[in-house]
């Protein structure tokens, strides 16, 4: 899989599976944009992927601020040139029944892992447009699959970007773009550090590890993989689909 001369923008680029995302993308030749809310993480990020030749650019960005969005495209585009790949990695979430939770943290999980993915698609649109040529992998989940208890809305917000995803594979084939989704099972990051910190995600990590049939959590550089194919020439045909990367836990 070649990406030489390739520029992908990651979204939550800073940490865990976007982190791992940029050195993947990077290793197979691609210029990157970590971007994240997390400035020094980003900035780390990026002295590894300019440490293995490439152009790198760490950017603070919020993904929730559609003008903070808008003007990183912008941006990018100035640094380096073009936007040939967009991964929608960022995401949040918290551990509670849906009963005992308020609008106002229903309001947070929609605008970080369903709102930022529109805000991100919609800014990079235009230039892939224009180019008529373009990869967005947005990174949903298998709770948005399959449902997972204490992750009602999160689950929405994935099924969501699933869902979206298939549509506007539909509506931008027409220009040469790709929009596929990869969804990772349990992966050991620091998003599952917070989740297993609290003793209900701790129990639920533990069965989600013993039903998975490979009887582990994922690495981030394994969900990494699949990123990889559908950023590369080898998914030119594919498009609209939802690849789970959770040992065989979720099979659909
Ligand atoms: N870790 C898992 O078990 C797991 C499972 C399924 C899906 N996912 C999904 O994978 C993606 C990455 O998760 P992770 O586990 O690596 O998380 P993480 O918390 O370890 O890393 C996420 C990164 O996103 C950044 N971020 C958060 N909000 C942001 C915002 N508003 N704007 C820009 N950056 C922001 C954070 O600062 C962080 O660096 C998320 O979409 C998550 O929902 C993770």
């Amino acid at each position: 899989m070649d990406l030489t001369g390739k520029v992908a923008i990651v979204t939550g680029g800073g940490k865990g599976i976007g982190a791992a995302i940029c050195r993947k993308l990077a290793k197979y030749g691609a210029n990157v944009v970590p971007l994240d809310i997390d400035e020094p993480a980003a900035r780390s990020v990026a002295s590894e992927v300019e440490s293995m030749g490439r152009k790198a650019l760490a950017l603070k960005t919020d993904i929730t601020d559609k003008s903070q969005v808008d003007a990183m495209v912008k941006q990018v585009i100035g640094s380096m040139g073009s936007v040939d790949i967009l991964v929608n990695n960022a995401g949040w979430d918290k551990l509670a029944p849906f009963i005992e939770t308020t609008p106002d943290f229903w309001d947070k999980l929609i605008a970080i892992n369903l709102k930022g993915v529109l805000n991100c698609c919609q800014a990079a649109l235009q230039p892939m447009i224009e180019r008529k040529s373009g990869k967005i992998i947005n990174i949903g989940s298998d709770a948005g699959r399959a449902g997972s208890s204490f992750e009602a809305v999160y689950s929405a917000c994935k099924g969501g970007v699933i869902a979206f995803t298939k549509t506007l594979a539909r509506e931008v084939a027409r220009y040469n773009i790709n929009v596929n989704c990869v969804c990772p099972g349990l992966t050991d990051t620091p998003l599952l550090g917070q989740i297993k910190a609290d003793p209900r995600g701790a129990k639920i990590t533990e069965a989600v590890q013993a039903a998975t049939p490979f009887r582990r959590l994922a690495k981030p550089e394994e969900v990494a993989g699949a990123v990889l194919f559908f950023a590369s020439p080898e998914s030119d045909f594919i498009t609209g689909q939802t690849l789970s990367v959770s040992g065989g836990l979720t099979m659909m």
